[in-house]
């Protein structure tokens, strides 16, 4: 610093002078890497007895009295500086105390609850596997539905009484929740021609009271093939495949005669009870008939391939829907589905994957 020490009496030359420091302080402070160098640099500047501060401050006294306020301003803006620069500096260097002082490295580490995946949808998965493996693609629709996917294209005329096995929850005269999954089937033959291998997982809705059977919102999965030659012979070996992957390799399965309109002939198709296998009269999971529904299944009738523009004398197909909650309520010997929805984590949790 070309004018340190000289005794000056010139404000201008002052001025000068505090900026040098200032400068010559800048160039340091970049240097600064631990609490010893930054102690160094507070010394040097900032030191009661000789840091430069206090050096210039002892020069005001070479300054005309008239110059001495201003003079004496510059010095004070330099120190304000100089201070509020070591106090970042040592925000960055130091390790705050407090951490010091809390850091237990003996204590066992904090456990972060992350949260699973809902049994039902586990399931699902489960579900989705056995029929990705058969070749089956996923696809979606959507659960608000018009009347026309979920009833008249499906082969329910309109007040045709089958309507009434599907409780129904209009939002308008038009539009609906779906009460079952059946309408994608239409979707995707609209949009898709054979061969069709579809399932299609998700949420329906009905207008039910909840008890241990029944909830008004619930999961199904549908199925359908649709392609030249497809015969009942396929039907019956694709959901026995199915079937005997996700329960037992031996369990016991039963087709029996139904009705749905969409289907002909159609079949319902009970497993055998996973829990008393037929043996306790007063089972509480299959009410001692020894066999359990799981789901509907049927040939897609004819009328259903004309609404879509498919010719039933060229091709021919099968759907199926089942029940997903109700399922997994069997698989996991369950004995009310509204533990499902009532987000007791208790529950909840024993099904997580580890
Ligand atoms: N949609 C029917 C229901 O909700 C279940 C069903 C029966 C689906 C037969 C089908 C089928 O695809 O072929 O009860």
């Amino acid at each position: 610093m070309k004018t340190k020490g000289k005794a000056l009496s010139n404000i201008k030359d002052f001025k000068l002078k505090i900026e040098e420091y200032k400068e010559a302080f800048k160039n340091a402070s970049v240097k600064v890497k631990d609490e010893k160098s930054l102690q160094e640099l507070r010394n040097l500047y900032l030191s009661r007895k000789k840091g430069y501060l206090r050096v210039l401050f002892d020069e005001l006294k070479t300054l005309k009295p008239t110059d001495r306020p201003k003079a004496g301003q510059l010095i004070n803006g330099l120190k304000n500086y100089i201070q509020k620069r070591l106090q970042s500096l040592e925000k960055r260097i130091k390790v705050p105390k407090r951490l010091i002082r809390e850091i237990d490295l003996t204590l066992p580490g904090r456990n972060r609850y992350w949260g699973a995946p809902h049994p039902v949808l586990l399931f699902q998965e489960e579900i989705e596997r056995i029929f990705l493996a058969m070749g089956f693609s996923i696809e979606d629709g959507p659960e608000i539905e018009t009347d026309y996917y979920n009833f008249e294209a499906l082969n329910f005329p309109p007040h045709h009484p089958a309507r009434d096995d599907w409780d129904t929850l209009y939002i308008t005269d038009d539009l609906l929740l779906r009460t079952h999954t059946s309408p994608v089937q239409i979707r995707v033959m609209e949009k898709q021609k054979p061969p069709i291998r579809v399932i299609n997982p998700g949420k329906v809705f009905r207008k039910e009271a909840p008890d241990p059977t029944h909830l008004p919102m619930f999961f199904q999965l549908e199925g359908l093939v649709v392609d030249k030659d497809i015969t009942f012979a396929h039907l019956k070996g694709t959901l026995e495949f199915f079937l005997r992957t996700l329960f037992l390799e031996k369990i016991n399965i039963r087709f029996r005669p139904a009705f749905f309109p969409f289907t002909e002939p159609s079949a319902e198709v009970d497993i055998e009870c996973t829990v008393c296998g037929g043996k306790n009269r007063e089972c509480r999971v299959c009410g001692g008939e020894g066999w359990i529904e799981i789901l509907g299944s049927g040939m897609v009738d004819p009328q259903v391939l004309k609404n879509v523009n498919i010719d039933p004398e060229q091709y021919s197909g099968f759907a199926f829907g089942l029940g997903i909650d109700r399922t997994a309520l069997f698989a996991y010997e369950i004995q009310d589905m509204r533990y499902f929805y009532e987000n007791d984590l208790r529950f909840i949790r024993q099904f997580a994957q580890k």
